[in-house]
């Protein structure tokens, strides 16, 4: 039996956090059925104005209007919780941030970077909670500290990525297989930072990579967390806003067709 939990006053029924996935693979369709299930569904923020290209040399504004569209798709499909995933090392961070919140979506992920600032985007109106993704219990300590001193605000929940979770996140690749790096060992470690601020705030801990089984899942909530970031998982459903050629890639794939890549970033 999956356990609720809190971000804010929000219930969240099902403890799974669709990660969001751009670009244009996590939009309306796949986070609307996700929120429809109990759980949190994600919409990436990356890339939306390649998605709603009006007119060429207008790239900021068409993704202002294709994060403001899926907000409003997602909101039609579903009633139940929607956040946004906004990756700092994204030139428009502060356009997507401001956006976010003038529509009140419930939530905005932000990793790829620290979102040192995040809170100055918000007013005492703002209904956005604010969850960061790290990769390490200093990174968590670090937002929660300064967060703390320059707005007197903390995180909503934060979000533990393991070296399994791929993309832009601070591990080498000999920490990869390295078992200190482990998301077992990261989520205790990040846990422990998130329930120093107990007195103050209750933190939850989502623990994200690699993670693909309800024993995983299991495993994840023995050690603490309050739930699980998905992403891998969910592009080949046919909720997934990601084109059938894409998905079909990941359907035909082997363990054998997997390899690490060097990312430019
Ligand atoms: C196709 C794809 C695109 C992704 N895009 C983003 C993104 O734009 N921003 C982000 O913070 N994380 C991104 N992620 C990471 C996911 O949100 C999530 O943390 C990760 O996939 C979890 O690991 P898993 O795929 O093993 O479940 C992406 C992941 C995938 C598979």
């Amino acid at each position: 039996m999956f356990k609720s939990f809190f971000i804010g006053e929000k219930e969240i029924k099902l403890p799974i956090i669709q990660g969001g996935m751009g670009v244009g693979i996590s939009l309306s369709g796949l986070a609307s059925a996700v929120a429809n299930e109990g759980g949190i569904g994600v919409i990436s923020s990356a890339g939306l104005g390649l998605l709603y290209r009006r007119k060429p040399g207008d790239y900021l504004k068409d993704c202002i209007w294709g994060l403001k569209e899926e907000l409003r798709k997602s909101r039609e499909k579903s009633k139940g919780t929607i956040g946004v995933n906004i990756m700092v090392a994204l030139s428009n961070f502060a356009d997507m941030v401001r956006t976010t919140i003038a529509e009140k979506a419930d939530i905005i992920f932000a990793g790829a970077g620290l979102p040192l600032d995040l809170p100055s985007y918000l007013s005492t109106s703002s209904e956005t909670k604010l969850v960061p993704i790290v990769s390490s219990a200093r990174a968590a300590k670090v937002i929660c500290e300064k967060w703390q001193t320059n707005y007197n605000y903390l995180p909503d929940a934060i979000v533990v990525e393991g070296p399994k979770a791929g993309g832009h996140l601070g591990f080498k690749r000999e920490n990869l297989e390295d078992a200190n790096y482990s998301l077992e060992r990261l989520v205790p470690e990040v846990l422990a930072i998130a329930t120093s601020y107990k007195d103050k705030k209750t933190i939850p801990v989502i623990a994200a990579g690699g993670i693909s089984t309800g024993e995983d899942i299991l495993r994840f909530i023995q050690l603490g967390a309050s739930g699980v970031q998905i992403g891998s998982l969910f592009v080949p459903t046919d909720e997934c806003d990601a084109s059938d050629a894409f998905k079909q890639i990941y359907v035909n794939s082997s363990q054998s067709d997997l390899m690490i890549i060097q990312s430019p970033v």
